[in-house]
């Protein structure tokens, strides 16, 4: 951006002669001028105003009185699983565990693709990193419950507004994703963490988003994000080289025990990929993704059916026909950010999201995907 303009200031400064003076103070005004309204309108298109949304009072209490009946609905054990088989059949196995176990090297399948859809050729490293984690899914306390309920948060901004704080700290497990902020958000999505699933750099920075009793659960995009998990789960220091292969600054510690980590079985993102989603097999690339690899979000949803007994969701839903809003709960990002990225295939995903509420399979406490709590006579 800078480069275009410094070409002509140059001529001009060549060529000016006896008003050179004036013709350089001229200069530097117009280029002043001009990048600053580079730089805002580059911005304009990033940053919502969130002062123009609000969110009308009817509908919060709408949402409020919806999550609180889906918490007073009894609790169907096996319900989710029963019903990903029925709706997606040979396509979803569910004795799928949701994370590695010791015993990875009897499964043959893990090793077949790379990640995020395999180990290929990662399986001593990965015996190695095992070791030190245990093989149990969930804490002991809620491992006890005969039928656990689930809520997935996503960071959507759609849960700004609709203090689903209180009912979302009512399910037995808050999974939440990546960097998503507790601190300063409690009334909008709650305070308990029983799980935090990321991969290595949408980890948070921030030790107060870690909690001595919530799970960790590392999602390996990469090999090298292997090593990463070994220096967090082990608290060394990252090995330099590893630094480089990150695209922003990873977490350089992570405040939990070795026993709250988790690895996710890449069978969740290859069956959520290739088989439910249906997108195209991984082929050998030299760089990037062929937009076959499922958002954390989906994952996470998939992960949950695996392991809860009843699913919620809330904050998910990308609405990218209304491009001013806001994309996160957390942050001024507009939705129109979204556009932007070549990894995911936001409209299979929602279509998916939308076919699993539709039928009852899981519910949307923020109504982003499909609202069953919206009053139908409001349009
Ligand atoms: C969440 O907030 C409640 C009420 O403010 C507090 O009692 C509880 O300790 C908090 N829990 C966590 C995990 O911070
Ligand atoms: C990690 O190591 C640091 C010292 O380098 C120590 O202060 C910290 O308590 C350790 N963290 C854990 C979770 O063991
Ligand atoms: C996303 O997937 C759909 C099929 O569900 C396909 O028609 C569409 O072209 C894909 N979008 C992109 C950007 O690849």
């Amino acid at each position: 951006m800078l480069e275009v303009f410094a070409t002509p200031y140059v001529e001009m400064k060549r060529r000016s002669g006896g008003l050179k003076c004036i013709l350089k103070y001229v200069t530097v005004v117009v280029v002043g001028i001009c990048i600053f309204y580079m730089i805002k309108s580059s911005f304009d298109s990033e940053e919502c105003d969130l002062t123009k949304i609000h969110v009308n009072s009817e509908h919060t209490k709408r949402a409020m009185e919806y999550a609180e009946q889906v918490l007073q609905a009894k609790c169907r054990t096996s319900f989710v699983k029963k019903e990903m088989s029925r709706l997606f059949a040979e396509k979803y196995n569910k004795h799928t565990s949701p994370f590695v176990r010791k015993n990875v090297n009897t499964e043959k399948a893990i090793f077949k693709y790379e990640p995020p859809f395999g180990f290929h050729k990662l399986s001593e490293r990965l015996q190695d990193l095992l070791d030190l984690l245990p093989n149990d899914d969930l804490q002991e306390d809620i491992k006890l419950k005969s039928c656990k309920r689930c809520v997935v948060v996503g960071n959507g901004g759609v849960l700004h507004g609709l203090e689903l704080g209180y009912a979302l700290n009512q399910f037995d497990v808050v999974i939440r994703l990546n960097n998503a902020p507790v601190q300063g958000y409690t009334d909008h999505v709650g305070n308990k963490t029983t799980i935090r699933m990321t991969y290595p750099e949408g980890a948070p920075l921030s030790e107060h988003e870690y909690y001595p009793n919530g799970l960790f659960v590392a999602v390996l995009f990469k090999s090298v994000d292997l090593y990463w998990i070994q220096a967090m789960v082990k608290n060394e220091s990252l090995p330099l080289w590893v630094r480089w292969f990150f695209w922003k600054q990873v977490a350089e510690k992570i405040p939990v025990m070795p026993k709250q980590f988790r690895i996710l079985n890449p069978i969740i993102i290859k069956e959520t990929a290739l088989d439910i989603l249906q997108y195209p097999e991984p082929r050998p690339r030299f760089w990037g993704w062929d937009q076959n690899v499922p958002t954390i979000g989906i994952t996470a949803v998939v992960l949950a059916t695996h392991l809860c007994d009843e699913v919620s969701l809330a904050g998910f839903g990308y609405d990218l026909s209304q491009p001013n809003t806001q994309l996160h709960y957390y942050d001024n990002l507009c939705m129109a950010a979204m556009h932007k990225q070549t990894m995911h295939n936001v409209t299979t995903e929602t279509k998916f999201l939308q076919k699993l509420i539709k039928e009852g399979v899981v519910k949307d406490l923020s109504g982003g995907i499909y609202c069953d709590f919206c009053r139908k006579t409001s349009w």
